[in-house]
């Protein structure tokens, strides 16, 4: 089994922990390291194994791979204080961080360390996340074979060649459950708004939706269902769901898609311009 060294404790730190640990890996085979004692300490209750680090350095040492799950701005100093231990026991260096590209991270680290880029989304939680990657010219087929074993465990995995596809892959991936969540709740609140009961309407929305993604998700059994085929088989001439879909329409969700996509994919770009300064 992979070491894995998590640094940073927060919201997608906790996810992959969460999915991996749900899927086999051994508590006592992760670390993780934070400056928010009280943080680490309720996830060491949670895993118990897991070994918890103030030092990021500490954290690193002797593992297969270390996680960067800190915000953008701090990448810079945690990859030059990793650097070190990671170089010494030949531990990949794996970042999730938004827009911080592969170039800046082979700096930051000393130019010496296999590095892969990766965004992950939080459903690795739940072990239905999807994790586009990255790898770096010093990667190893052993080490990509590795890094997809780790984390085809979580989700499903998708390497990219060109790293420039990041940005949209951060805008619709790893943005994307955000939108789902905005989304249901919209349909909560509107259900509510035109007469059913509040706990009616969250129960009926949120299960429409997830029952649905399940249908989307199972249709064919490879994890790839028609969506466009599923929404033709449940639109009858002239019913409801035409109606409903007209209405769609007419708001525009081509055009909205596009915008939000296009407005998360600069703001990483935005993210990466500021991280390569
Ligand atoms: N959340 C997502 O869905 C998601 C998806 C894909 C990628 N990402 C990427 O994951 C990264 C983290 O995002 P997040 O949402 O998990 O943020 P977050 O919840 O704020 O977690 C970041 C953690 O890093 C800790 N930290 C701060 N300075 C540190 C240091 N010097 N050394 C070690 N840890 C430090 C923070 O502690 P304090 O709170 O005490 O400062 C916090 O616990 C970001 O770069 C983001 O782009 C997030």
């Amino acid at each position: 089994m992979a070491r894995v060294a998590f640094i940073g404790a927060g919201n997608i730190a906790r996810s992959l922990i969460g999915g991996l640990t749900a899927n086999g890996l051994a508590a006592a085979d992760l670390r993780v390291s934070d400056p928010d004692a009280a943080q680490l300490a309720q996830l060491a209750e949670r895993h118990r194994g897991l070994a918890a680090f103030a030092s990021n350095a500490a954290a690193a040492e002797d593992c297969d791979f270390a996680v960067l799950c800190v915000k953008p701005g701090i990448v810079r100093a945690v990859c030059e204080e990793i650097a070190g231990a990671l170089a010494q026991c030949g531990g990949v260096l794996m970042s999730v961080a938004a827009g911080v590209p592969l170039a800046r991270l082979d700096e930051w680290s000393g130019a010496r360390l296999a590095v892969i880029r990766c965004m992950p989304n939080t459903p690795v939680a739940v072990g239905r996340g999807v994790i586009a990657l990255c790898a770096g010219a010093r990667v190893s087929q052993a080490q990509r074979d590795a890094a997809g074993r780790l984390l085809g465990g979580v989700g499903v995995t998708v390497w990219l060649d060109d790293e420039s596809g990041m940005d949209l892959v951060t805008a619709l991936s790893g943005s994307g459950p955000a939108y789902f969540f905005r989304i249901v709740e919209a349909f909560e609140q509107a259900a509510a708004e035109l007469g059913l009961p509040a706990d009616a309407a969250r129960r009926l929305a949120r299960g429409t939706f997830c029952g649905a993604a399940a249908l989307a998700d199972n249709d064919n059994g490879d994890g790839g269902g028609d969506v466009a085929r599923l929404r033709r088989e449940v639109t009858s001439p002239g019913g409801t769901t035409e109606s409903g879909l007209a209405a769609l329409e007419e708001g525009g969700i081509n055009r909205l898609a596009r915008a939000v996509l296009a407005a998360a994919a600069k703001r990483s770009a935005e993210l990466a311009a500021a991280t390569a300064q």
